[in-house]
């Protein structure tokens, strides 16, 4: 198959990459902490030592924070690379969907940000790990949160079924994105925002594919963004693991 020796060299590139990412943790930590130390000591300097004490004292925590902001890049993309075992078990996704905007719920309120959750009347069956769908939507969420920029700022989260596969759908009255961003904002490391690192949606790419479903994105610039997740019914998802686990290749040879 062609395919196999491109995902084998982006398979062979993640493991360099996380390679990478551990081998520079160490010295950032040494790093974080010799700044703390620095620090430390230019706060217990008597007034009279330096008239330059709240300019040098700055500076240090400058890199504390600098380094911080690295080392939780490095964590969170270490835990993109990592491949990560699947937990699967039956699970509904109203009940996945609700548990999440539980989560988000307070901070949406003080935001002055009206959320609208409108559920399919039955329950959506599927065969999932809850907790990386969890992480999916929250990504998505957070993206829809992050965009709004008008006086009135709305939410709207809808589940439902659609040629029976279940589906979330999240609507936000946000910024929108620009067409020549659209290509991008999957791509590692793409972002727009100041404090974005451009993990989220590569993330949230990732567990869907892995669940065997699709993501849908449609977007007005300056109206908002409309981002739809499909995901396989419970009974298709455990057809397809099966599938997986019995048709696993043999080795190539006998050893
Ligand atoms: N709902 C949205 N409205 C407008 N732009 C969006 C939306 N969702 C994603 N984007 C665009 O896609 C980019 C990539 O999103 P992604 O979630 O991958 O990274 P991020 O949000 O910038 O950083 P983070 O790693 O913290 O999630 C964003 O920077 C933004 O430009
Ligand atoms: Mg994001």
């Amino acid at each position: 198959m062609p395919a196999t020796g491109t995902r084998k060299r982006l398979a062979d590139l993640g493991a360099v990459a996380s390679g990478l990412a551990h081998e520079i943790r160490n010295p950032l930590n040494a790093l974080y902490i010799n700044s703390q130390i620095l620090e430390e000591m230019l706060a217990a300097l008597p007034e009279e030592a330096t008239d330059r004490k709240e300019e040098l004292l700055s500076l240090a925590r400058a890199n504390m924070r600098v380094t911080q902001r690295l080392n939780d890049i490095l964590s969170e993309f270490l835990r993109f690379a990592r491949p990560t075992a699947m937990e699967l078990v039956v699970a509904d996704l109203n009940r996945v969907v609700a548990d999440t905007l539980r989560f988000l719920e307070v901070d949406f309120a003080r935001r002055g940000i009206e959320l609208v959750a409108a559920f399919h009347p039955d329950p959506l069956p599927l065969f999932a790990d809850e907790k990386q769908l969890r992480q999916a939507l929250l990504n998505v969420l957070l993206n829809a949160e992050e965009a709004l920029d008008k006086e009135k700022k709305v939410i709207k989260v809808t589940t439902g079924s659609e040629r029976g596969q279940p589906f979330v759908r999240v609507t936000d009255n946000g910024r929108g994105i620009p067409r020549a961003d659209r290509k991008q904002i999957f791509h590692l490391f793409f972002s727009t925002r100041k404090n974005g690192t451009g993990l989220g949606l590569p993330i949230v790419r990732k567990i869907v594919r892995e669940h065997g479903g699709k993501i849908g994105i449609r977007s007005r610039e300056g109206r908002g963004t409309t981002v739809t997740i499909f995901l396989p019914p419970e009974e298709q998802s455990k057809a397809r693991m099966r599938e997986r686990a019995s048709g696993r290749p043999l080795p190539e040879k006998v050893r």
